[in-house]
């Protein structure tokens, strides 16, 4: 087949793939709490091999119908990924902003669409300090794949230094009201991860309280900017989630979900957090 041909198979193709993730699938009702997300960033992990633990997770996963479980691994995994487990949502971890053009060794997000993701991670705070992405550029990625049709799950968090010298909240609502894409129209979803960038792999958390407080920060940002549609944009918690303090996080109000990295590797360590999730209803 000639490119063309296939570029133009590959359009055809993203615009009649079955969307089972709508926004308002993230509502169960009016004043009723959000139906919970938990999401695996497998980060720079995963090799052929690592299908096995998808498909494990994928199947677990069908036992938690009330919760809306991804994985999020590296874009060359995700054609296979997907491939592997179809109907189980599978993200890329990042996008460029374009459409497309000369961008060496970048992803646009129909790229990841055409692949077969159904969403993706912009501004992982990894990627905000190794590729220094400003929130204007996360903003700009958030809105292309949203664009496309990708859900986007946008990370926020603070640093030690912020979080010891008081500026958490002022910090993160900063970088919220720099990220949030304009508007939130069409069938994709958005998803707010708020991830401490000292809880990252560090298994430290912060306290109920400091969640707390700071989801609900969000929350204001996310209705000053949305309106009511803000209370149905999900919040999730991400930093050192794992079997043992999901219950907990889970519990605290406006918490709505997690983003979860090294325990989402292995089916035994994510699985046990799709359960904590499903208790909380
Ligand atoms: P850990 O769960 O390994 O702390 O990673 C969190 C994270 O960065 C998810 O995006």
């Amino acid at each position: 087949m000639e490119w063309k041909e296939a570029a133009a198979l590959g359009a055809v193709l993203a615009c009649i793939k079955p969307r089972r993730y709508g926004r308002a699938k993230a509502a169960k009702g009016a004043g009723m709490p959000l139906k919970k997300l938990v999401a695996g960033n497998w980060k720079m992990h995963g090799l052929s091999y690592d299908l096995d633990e998808v498909k494990a997770i994928a199947t677990a996963s069908a036992v938690y119908p009330g919760v809306e479980v991804a994985l999020c691994v590296p874009a060359i995994l995700v054609e296979r990924a997907a491939r592997a487990v179809p109907g189980f949502a599978i993200g890329g971890q990042d996008v460029h902003h374009a459409e497309k053009g000369a961008h060496t060794g970048c992803t646009s997000a129909r790229m990841l669409l055409d692949a077969g993701a159904t969403l993706t991670i912009v501004g992982h705070s990894e990627r905000r300090e190794a590729q220094r992405e400003s929130d204007s550029e996360v903003k700009q990625k958030a809105e292309a794949a949203l664009s496309v049709g990708l859900d986007v799950i946008l990370c926020v968090g603070e640093s030690l230094e912020m979080r010891d010298s008081g500026q958490a909240v002022a910090t993160v609502t900063a970088q919220l009201d720099g990220s949030l894409p304009q508007q939130l129209e069409g069938e994709a979803w958005l998803a707010i991860a708020y991830e401490p960038i000292w809880a990252i792999g560090t298994g430290k958390i912060p306290t109920t309280d400091e969640i707390a407080e700071m989801h609900a920060a969000i929350r204001n940002g996310l209705v000053d900017r949305y309106g009511s549609a803000g209370q149905e944009v999900r919040i999730l918690y991400g930093g050192s989630v794992k079997a043992a303090n999901a219950a907990e996080i889970f519990a605290i109000r406006d918490v709505d979900g997690a983003l979860v990295g090294g325990a989402s590797l292995k089916n035994q360590d994510f699985v046990p957090i799709l359960a904590a999730a499903a208790s909380a209803g």
